[in-house]
This record gives C-alpha cells, structure tokens and sequence, in this order.
C-alpha cells in the first residue's frame, strides 16, 4: 500500500556555508529516511530552503558589508549546491523570501488573529545602546534566572533549556558589542500558546514513537507555556499582513514563525510547479500521511510545541487551507532531532572559526564517505566528536575493507570467469542461509529506518555485508573455478544476488556507490535517483533556484530479488577510494591545528 510521506526538513539559515555538524542533523538523516521510503514505493515529498529572515542573516549581512538580499542569494546557492553534491532528494528545497511563501506566512497570522489565538501587547524590548536598533533575543546574554548558567541566550538557557525572555536575564549584555542593552516599551503579536497547552499535552503523550528525550523536554515545556512574541522590530522579514504595518518597516513576522511555515509553502510551490495545485492536500490533510520532521535538537520546541500550536489553531484553515469542508492539517509524527557534533573536541562555530564546510570536504573525499561517517558515527542519540582520524579509519576498515571489498572481489571474479551473472546450480546449505539473511534485511533495515533508528539500520546493512564477505571467504570461488567451473558459478550467483541485493539495502545511505554498483551490474535506468537545480517562477515575473529531482522514475524496490543469469556485466571499478592516512595531519593543520 503506498502511503503518503512528507520529510520536513530544517531550514539551514543563508547565513554562510554549512558545516558538517548541520548536514548531519538535518540533511543526512531526512535522506535516508525519503529514499527509503521512495523505494518501498511510497509517495513522499521531501521538502525545504534556506532560511533567510531575521537577524541571523541582517547581522552577517552587516559583518560582510552587504545588504541582506545579496547575502542570501548568495548563500542560498552556495548551500543548494552543496545539498545537491551529497544527494540530499528534495522534492523542493525553496527560500523564505518568495511571494508564495510571504502569502502562506500571512495566511496563518491572519487566522489565528481571526481566532484569538494572537493577540496585541506592549512590552519592553531590548535595544543597541551604540546603534539605537533592536537586538534579537539570541544576540543578547546573562544569567540564567532560573539555573544561574553565565551564558544563557535571551531566548532560552542551554544548560536548563527554560524560554527565557532577555528581561530575565541578570546582567544582560550585547554578544554584538558586549554592552548593556537598553529596554524601551514597545508593541508586538503574541502567540498565546497556553491556550494550546491542554490539547498539546494530549497529543504528545500519544507520541510514543517520540524518542524519549524528545517527548519528556517538550511535556517539561508544557508546565510553563507562556505566551511568545509573533514579531519582532526589524526590517527584514515577512511583512505583518495589516493595513496599519503597510508603511511600518520597523516591524516583521518573527523569522521562527516565518520559518516553519516554510514545509507548508514549500509543499504548495511543488504542488503548483508540478502542475498540481492541489496534490499537497495529499500530505497536509491526509490522516494517513506520515509526517518526519528533522533536525538538530535546539529546534525541537519550535517544532513540538510553536508549530504544532499554529496547526492546531489553524485547523481546517483560512485562504490557504481552504477553510471548512477540508480536512484539518495534520501534525508532526516523528521528531527527528539529532544532538550536536563537535569537531576535534570543539564545539562547531562558524563565528569562532571552527568548523569543517560541506562543499570543502566534497571538494576531496567522495559524497558516501561523508554520508557513511555521518551516519555510522553521527550524533543520532548523543553529542558526538568528529575527528578525521575517526573518519579515515571508518572508510578504510568499514567502507572500504567490508562493502567494497566484497563488491570488488564479486564482481572481479565473476567477470573474469564469466563476463555475466553466471547460472546457479543446487544450493547447498550455506549458499541458502546467507541468502536468507540477505532476504530478512529488507524487513529488519526497513523497519529501523521507517522508525529513525539509522544508526542501527546501517550497522543492520554492514553486518549482511559483512556476513556475505565471510560466505565468499568460506566458498572461495577463486580457488574451486579450477576444478568446478559450475559450482564456482553458483557460489558467485548467491554472491552477486547477495551484492544486488546490498545495493538496494544501501541506497538509501550511499546513493552514488550504489547507482554505481546498477550500473556495473548491467542494470538498466538509475536505481534512486539524484536532485538536480531547477528554476520556479515565483508569480510575480520572478524565479528562483530549487532543488528538486525525478525520483518517480526510479527502477528500485525495496524487495529481495534474484539477478538475472546471462546478465552481462561491466568491467569492475572500484566504488570507493581508500584514504591516505595523511589526510588526518593534512586536515589538522587546514583547520589550523597541531597535527598528532
Ligand atoms: N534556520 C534554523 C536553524 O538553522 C532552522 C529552521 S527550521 C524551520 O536553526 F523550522 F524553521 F524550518
Ligand atoms: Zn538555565
């Protein structure tokens, strides 16, 4: 049965290029789990952009001298780019800064204003002493009055993880300049989000699927929702849709509540380039659908408790929604939320300089490694530290020494023997049991990744792999071809059935190996497929850049199959290039470190 899937995935802000600490919160994760469930034939929409609003772009902007609109179109290429060199399959990866998408924004204020779910209050906000400008929550900080951590954001304290508001914080101070701010009253939108409590908490503790921190952080949140200021004073951001605001520039939609409206626009730009302006119903408002939404974990309360309430609030929807007679919308399944990567011991900071950029490191290692190392020793479940003496070994001893070995030694001898898939004879006993194990991997991968236990999933893979290498091993065809050409046939039949089927288990963590692998296995069309950059037109004679792909015309399935007999095959390649183990110094002294 082909259900209806929709990956959201974080909006990475178009703030600079992206290092691996959020590909591997965001993009790796969200791939596996829409590959996968592409090839079990399911219909899935996979979408998202760059974040583009808010001061985390106004303050680069000013530090590189530009004006907000030239830094995210640049960024935004630069970030597409690199998603798009490691195989991230969006169905649509937009802006923030579209007409479409500042409509659909404006869409939900206007009716959760409509509803009394926002309301208008006067409050101290906090402003630059130097420049006399607004300073966002997250650019000032002090200590925590609830924890008393030194360094807590004026918008939530790491350490205890509380909402914080900047006029709790003592001793509050510019991370810009490091002075004091100044507060001064001023009149902005909330959110009343308790009125969202009691229905929320009923929702969430229905969500056992939910990893467990995931689910006791957001129930702890419920115990002190407050309400949550829906704008903020700035001039870069999605207009407040009210006559009086026509003229005001000193006033946007906060750049959160802009954001996670994106998955919404976002499914609507697809539906309508795709020439179906109705097909993201299919996924918004569908009971059916199952919804993943993926991300680092300081994300998760925008999208277990902020974004949820606008849902809820929102219902059956106003303009957009098409209002009543539809469906509600429907809320999140699964929180997929990674914990932080750490770089040589260091936590990953692109403004203190340490980090390791996406496109540098496709610059000089292939997309799977980094796609294999992020999986395999990401930080799916704890805090994790990358290093590149990590990252060599892992492709040496596991990528190299277990998958591609075991391809290589396959395909090699079968080719030369055979030059095709050749026949198999009758199965002895060790020939059967590592094609069934093979054959249960289907069910046992497919079950963790649909559940987001990727980790184990890919271990699950590796373990066939290697279960396959030790068959081989065991069988040596290299040595019986001489004095039983037609059992080393069928040891090498069972071998390259076990190899075929691998390819399909390992698509969805190492799509460019594995489209390789269709290829040298004489197979015709592209197993999963790969995003490509298109254009839209954004309505108003504009267009802008997207990814987006033709995965529907992919030939995989997530089913065991047998090969062919006859089937010619390819010379072999190698799929992966074992890595020099001076690399790790090279890369320590880029990063400006002491090698060894
Ligand atoms: N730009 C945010 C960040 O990098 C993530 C936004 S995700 C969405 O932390 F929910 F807003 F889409
Ligand atoms: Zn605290």
């Amino acid at each position: 049965m082909s259900q209806p899937v929709l990956v959201a995935v974080a909006w990475p802000y178009a703030q600079g290029p992206r290092h691996i600490g959020h590909v591997a919160g965001f993009g790796v994760p969200a791939d596996i789990i829409a590959r996968y469930h592409r090839l079990r034939g399911n219909r899935v929409l996979m979408v998202s952009g760059t974040d583009e609003h808010g001061t985390p772009i106004t303050v680069a902007a000013d530090r590189e001298e530009v004006t907000p609109q030239a830094l995210v179109d640049r960024y935004n290429q630069v970030i597409a780019d690199d998603l798009r060199r490691l195989g991230i399959s969006y169905d649509c990866f937009t802006r923030t800064t579209t007409p479409n998408h500042a409509r659909v924004v404006q869409d939900l204020f206007l009716t959760l204003l409509d509803r009394g779910y926002v309301f208008r209050k006067t409050t101290l906000g906090a402003f630059s002493t130097s420049t006399g400008q607004t300073l966002p929550d997250r650019y000032i900080e002090g200590t925590c009055p609830h924890c008393g951590h030194p360094g807590a954001r004026g918008d939530q304290c790491e350490t205890c993880g509380r909402q914080l508001d900047p006029v709790d914080l003592i001793d509050p101070r510019s991370r810009i300049d490091g002075e004091p701010p100044v507060f001064r009253e001023t009149e902005h939108f909330f959110l009343d989000l308790p009125q969202f409590a009691a229905p929320l908490r009923a929702w969430i503790e229905a969500q056992t699927q939910w990893r467990p921190n995931v689910r006791s952080f957001s129930l702890n949140l419920l115990d002190e929702l407050q309400p949550r200021a829906y704008t903020r004073d700035i001039g870069w951001g999605v207009p407040i849709p009210l006559p009086e605001f026509a003229d005001r520039s000193d006033k946007r939609i906060y750049v959160w509540f802009d954001a996670v409206v994106g998955y919404l626009s976002a499914s609507l730009e697809w539906a309508e380039a795709a020439g179906t302006p109705g097909a993201w119903r299919d996924f918004w408002q569908d009971p059916t659908a199952r919804h993943y939404y993926v991300m680092g974990k300081d994300n998760i309360v925008f999208h277990t408790i902020i974004w949820p309430s606008m849902l809820l609030g929102y219902g059956a929807g106003g303009r957009v929604g098409g209002g009543p007679g539809h469906p509600p919308l429907e809320l999140p399944d699964d929180i997929v939320s990674s914990e932080f990567l750490t770089m040589e011991s260091r936590k990953f900071s692109s403004s203190r300089g340490v980090g390791i950029y996406v496109g540098d490191v496709l610059d000089r290692y292939q997309p799977d490694a980094l796609r294999y190392h992020l999986c395999a020793a990401g930080p799916e479940t704890q805090d994790t530290d990358f290093t590149w003496a990590e990252f060599v070994r892992r492709t040496n001893d596991e990528l190299v020494a277990t998958w591609g070995n075991l391809v290589n030694r396959t395909c090699s001898l079968a080719h030369r023997h055979f030059g095709a898939v050749p026949p198999a004879g009758e199965l002895e006993p060790a020939d059967r049991e590592v094609r069934t194990a093979v054959e249960a991997g289907f069910e046992r991968v497919g079950g963790l990744i649909a559940a987001a236990h990727l980790k184990a999933a890919l271990a699950e893979a590796m373990g066939l792999a290697a279960q396959v290498n030790q068959y081989l091993g065991e069988q040596e065809p290299w040595r019986v071809v001489a004095g039983d050409p037609a059992r080393a046939g069928t040891i090498l039949n069972v071998a390259l059935t076990c190899v075929d089927n691998l390819r399909v288990l390992l698509a969805p963590f190492l799509p460019f190996s594995s489209e390789a692998l269709h290829r040298q296995l004489g197979h015709a069309g592209v197993l999963t497929g790969e995003p490509r950059v298109a254009e839209h037109d954004d309505g108003e004679g504009r267009r802008h850049r997207v990814l987006t792909g033709d995965y529907a015309e992919a030939v995989g399935r997530w089913q065991w199959q047998t090969l062919p007999a006859g089937q010619r095959l390819l010379p072999p390649r190698p799929l992966f290039t074992k890595l020099d183990p001076a690399v790790v110094d090279d890369e320590l002294r880029r990063m400006g470190l002491e090698p060894g």
